[in-house]
């Protein structure tokens, strides 16, 4: 590839073929890209990594994504939804090591208990954390009242991620079983963002019959949709799942990694301020993943506050990092030797100057 196409990144608005050709740059091309990322993030946002605590709620699920192993379907798994005290001491204790945010993630469940049981949570959660916390919820597609309601309350960041924004792919991965729409998706997220949560949106990076069109689209469809924080995952398989094919590559595991880094280097040069979360799909990978992910332009990590009894139980992908209790030391779990002058900012929600410019906007 010639240096001007390692350069491609600079030019004023990329194209699907520019963002293509970009997505397929190795070694020194890529580099180029990860460091441009690495001074984009650091005129807009300065070095700072934000924390934002995980408590893994509940696996249950009514959903049966082909991809998942907390799907429905899946027998094999004990489930599991954390009693409102465990929910209570996780978020005390994340306020107490320094986190700006927690993020509360299920399963998707619906009806008016599970409602209700969502805001009283948020509600009693900022009570004893003195409102010190940002509150994210990541649980899926739900009504219009509902996602009001949980905003009402207080959460102030809702996480949906698109998955696959091509209908053709998303339908390849996602079961026709009267539980999946297309639509409904993109309503729920054009719901979310309206009701005035900052948004975020992401995909999965390496599903089968995937593009490196479909991931270019993926990322024009974040941009156009002006989104506040990404989420990007490799996609691993998990063998209690229907993609599953009886065997994992990790030549492939490898080029899904190298993929996802490259695409976190694409959203931060394209959106700028936005909050990318460095996911810890990358670490199931590569024992350096998170970092690696920093390096490339994310900004976020989500440490896991679950407690360990609870852990085996949310396996979306197999395998999963050990599971470990957050070291109060070094609560970002991060090695920092490799990421130097980054810091972490401890008792700050990390909001960004975009979801304000858009809020302005509105
Ligand atoms: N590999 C990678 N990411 C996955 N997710 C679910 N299953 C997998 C998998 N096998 C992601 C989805 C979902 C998020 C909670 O986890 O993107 O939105
Ligand atoms: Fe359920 Fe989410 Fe897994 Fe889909 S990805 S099966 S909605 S937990």
């Amino acid at each position: 590839m010639s240096r001007e196409t390692g350069n491609l990144f600079l030019k004023k608005e990329l194209t699907r073929e520019d963002i293509v050709t970009l997505l397929r740059s190795d070694d020194d091309n890529r580099n180029m890209l990860f460091k441009e990322a690495s001074e984009v993030k650091k005129r807009y946002l300065g070095n700072t990594i934000y924390l934002r605590g995980l408590i893994e709620y509940s696996n249950l699920c009514g959903k049966n994504c082909l991809y998942c192993g907390v799907r429905k379907d899946n027998k094999k798994i004990n489930r599991y939804t954390l009693s409102d005290d465990e929910v209570f001491d996780a978020a005390i204790a994340a306020r107490e090591m320094g986190f700006g945010s927690i993020t509360l993630q299920a399963g998707e469940l619906d009806g008016q208990a599970h409602t209700d049981k969502i805001e009283s949570l948020i509600n009693t959660i900022r009570k004893l954390t003195d409102n010190a916390l940002g509150i994210t919820l990541s649980m899926g597609e739900q009504s219009s009242e509902t996602y009001k309601r949980w905003f009402e309350a207080g959460a102030n960041l809702y996480l949906l991620r698109i998955e696959a924004s091509g209908k053709n792919l998303y339908e390849k991965v996602h079961p026709v079983d009267g539980h999946n729409s297309y639509y409904l998706r993109h309503e729920c997220l054009k719901i979310i963002q309206n009701t005035g949560y900052q948004t975020g949106v992401g995909i999965i990076v390496g599903l089968p019959h995937q593009t490196l069109y479909d991931l270019a689209d993926d990322i024009i469809f974040m941009r156009d949709f002006d989104i506040d924080i990404c989420g990007i995952s490799p996609f691993i398989e998990h063998t209690d799942t229907p993609i599953w094919k009886g065997g994992s590559d990790t030549y492939f595991l490898d080029e899904r990694f190298n993929l996802t880094l490259k695409m976190i280097a694409l959203m931060r040069i394209i959106m700028k301020d936005i909050n990318i979360v460095s996911a810890t799909a990358v670490r199931s990978i590569n024992t350096t993943g998170l970092e690696k992910a920093i390096i490339a332009g994310a900004n976020i990590i989500m440490p896991n506050l679950t407690p360990i009894r609870y852990r085996e139980g949310y396996k979306l992908y197999e395998p999963k990092p050990d599971a470990k209790e957050i070291d109060r030391n070094n609560v970002s779990g991060l090695n920092l030797e490799l990421l130097p002058g980054e810091t972490i900012g401890l008792g700050k929600r990390g909001d960004t100057t975009h979801f304000q410019r858009r809020k302005n906007k509105l």
